[in-house]
C-alpha cells in the first residue's frame, strides 16, 4: 500500500516489520506511543526530487520544508541526499544549522520574523524570503549595521488555492502570506535600491496536500510573468501523499510537467528550487500506539483506547484529517468497525472516526499509517502528556532520534517564584 514505509511488510510471526524491525520488539524496547521513521522511504523520497532534477533540469535544488517533521537527525540525512532547507523559524535554523546545513542552501520563511531571528539568519548567511514591506524595511537596515549582504526572493500571493481535490484561481486571495502581483513591482524597486539586499527572484506556495498537477502549472505561468529576468523562482512545496491507499501520482510526473512547462518559456531560464516537506517524510512514519480497553456501547459503536491521541496527532482534530491503521502484533482479516479513541481529556480526541480492525484485545499494538509530516512537528504537551520518543529504523536496527519526554521535562521551566 502506498500510504506505509516501503520497508513495510508481515513478518513471519505474523508481526507487522518496518525497516527490518518487528513492532512489537519496538513497543517493547521503547515503549508506546512511538513516532518510527523508515529511513529508507525518506531517502527514497529525497532521490525522487533530486534526481528527477538533476537530468531534466539541473539549474535546480531541493529545500526541504523542515516545518513537516525538524530535528538534527532527519535534517542531516535530508543533507546527506543533497537538500537545502526551507526554515520558518530561528528554532529551525539553529537546527538545521546543527544539523551542518551550509548557508547557502538555506531559506529562511515566515511573514513575521522578528528582528532576533533576521539578525540571526543574516549572521549565518541565508537567503531570506521576504513576505512583506516591514521585513523588507528590517532586512535593509539590520543587513546595513552587520554590514553584511544579503540575497533575497519576494514571496508572492498568486492568487491560486489548491487543496486535495480542486483549486481555485481567482485575482484576490485573502491570505496573510505574501506580496500581492501588484506590489512586487514596486517591492523589487526597493530591493534594487539597497546597497545590502540582492534580489535574486520569487517564491510562491500554493497549498498543501495538493493532488493535481494543473495548479502548479498556473503557478509557472504567474511567476514568469512576474519575474522578468529574475535569476530563480522559488515554485514552494505542497505536494500530497496517500493517506488512505488513494492514488497520488509520482513526484517525477509533477516535476517533468513543471519543467516542460518552463522550458516552453523563451524569455529565461530561471534557477529552480522546490521546498517539498510532507511528500518527503509523510510516508516514512508510522506511530505505534497500545489499546488498553475497547469500551463497547451496543447499538452505538466500538471505541477502541490508545496510549496516545491529540498531543502527539493533532491533525485528525484540526483538519478532519483521516487515517488507516492495522493491529500490528496479528495477521488477522478486519471485521470489526472501531472508533480510534485517544487519552486526552476532550471528547473530540478521536484519532480515526471509523475503521475496520480484527477483533481488538487488551494490549494489541496498534500501528497508524502515514503520520511523518506535522504529526511530531505539531505535538504539545497537552494534559502534560510526555512527547513520544522516535526512532530511525533501517536495515533490522532502530535507533532513537528524539529522547521521549520525561516528567522532569516537563517541569523544567516552570518557576515558583
Ligand atoms: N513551503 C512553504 C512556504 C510552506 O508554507 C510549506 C508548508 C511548505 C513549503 C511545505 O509544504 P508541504 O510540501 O509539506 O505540503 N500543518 C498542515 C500543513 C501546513 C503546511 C504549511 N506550509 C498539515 O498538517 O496538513
Amino acid at each position: 500500500m502506498n500510504n506505509r514505509p516501503l520497508t513495510a511488510k508481515i513478518n513471519d510471526k505474523g508481526h507487522l516489520e518496518i525497516g527490518g524491525c518487528d513492532t512489537t520488539e519496538l513497543a517493547k524496547q521503547f515503549g508506546t506511543p512511538l513516532y518510527v521513521l523508515d529511513e529508507l522511504t525518506v531517502r527514497h523520497n529525497c532521490r525522487q526530487y533530486v534526481s528527477t532534477l538533476k537530468s531534466k533540469y539541473p539549474d535546480s535544488l531541493v529545500i526541504y520544508a523542515s516545518k513537516a517533521l525538524c530535528n538534527t537527525a532527519i535534517l542531516k540525512m535530508i543533507a546527506d541526499e543533497g537538500l537545502g532547507a526551507d526554515v520558518s523559524s530561528g528554532g529551525e535554523l539553529f537546527t538545521a544549522k546543527k544539523a551542518g546545513i551550509g548557508p547557502e542552501k538555506i531559506y529562511f520563511h515566515g511573514n513575521n520574523k522578528s528582528r532576533k531571528e533576521i539578525e540571526e539568519g543574516i549572521a549565518y548567511g541565508v537567503k531570506f524570503v521576504v513576505d512583506n514591506f516591514r521585513e523588507l524595511k528590517n532586512l535593509d537596515e539590520i543587513s546595513s549595521s552587520m554590514d553584511k549582504q544579503v540575497e533575497i526572493l519576494f514571496r508572492v500571493n498568486p492568487g491560486i488555492e489548491a487543496h486535495t481535490h480542486e483549486f481555485i484561481q481567482t485575482g484576490k486571495i485573502d491570505s496573510k502570506f505574501g506580496l500581492q502581483k501588484s506590489e512586487v513591482a514596486s517591492a523589487v524597486k526597493i530591493a534594487k535600491d539597497s546597497k545590502r539586499l540582492d534580489f535574486i527572484g520569487l517564491h510562491a506556495h500554493i497549498g498543501s496536500q495538493i493532488l493535481d498537477i494543473d495548479p502548479y502549472l498556473i503557478e509557472v505561468d504567474i511567476l514568469f510573468s512576474l519575474a522578468e529576468g529574475a535569476k530563480e523562482l522559488n515554485l514552494g512545496g505542497g505536494w500530497g501523499i496517500s493517506y488512505l491507499g488513494e492514488e497520488v501520482p509520482p513526484v517525477p510526473e509533477l516535476l517533468e510537467k513543471v519543467i516542460g512547462k518552463v522550458k516552453a518559456k523563451k524569455n529565461f531560464a530561471p534557477r529552480l528550487v522546490f521546498e517539498p516537506g510532507r511528500s518527503i517524510v509523510g510516508q516514512a512514519g508510522i506511530t505505534l500506539y497500545t489499546v488498553s480497553y475497547v469500551k463497547d456501547i451496543p447499538g452505538i459503536r466500538k471505541y477502541a483506547m490508545v496510549d496516545g491521541g491529540m498531543s502527539d496527532n493533532p491533525r485528525p482534530i484540526l483538519y478532519d484529517a483521516r487515517y488507516d491503521a492495522v493491529v500490528a502484533n496479528r495477521n488477522e482479516a478486519p471485521k470489526i468497525t472501531y472508533r480510534v479513541a485517544g487519552r486526552f481529556c476532550e471528547s473530540g480526541d478521536v484519532l480515526i472516526k471509523e475503521i475496520k480492525l480484527p477483533e481488538i484485545k487488551e494490549d494489541d499494538l496498534l500501528a497508524v499509517f502515514a503520520t511523518g509530516a506535522y504529526n511530531y512537528s505539531m505535538s504539545s504537551n497537552y494534559n502534560r502528556v510526555p512527547r513520544p520518543a522516535m526512532v530511525m529504523v533501517g536495515n533490522g536496527k532502530a535507533v532513537s532520534i528524539i529522547k521521549r519526554e520525561t516528567y522532569e521535562n516537563l517541569v523544567e521551566e516552570d518557576l515558583c517564584p
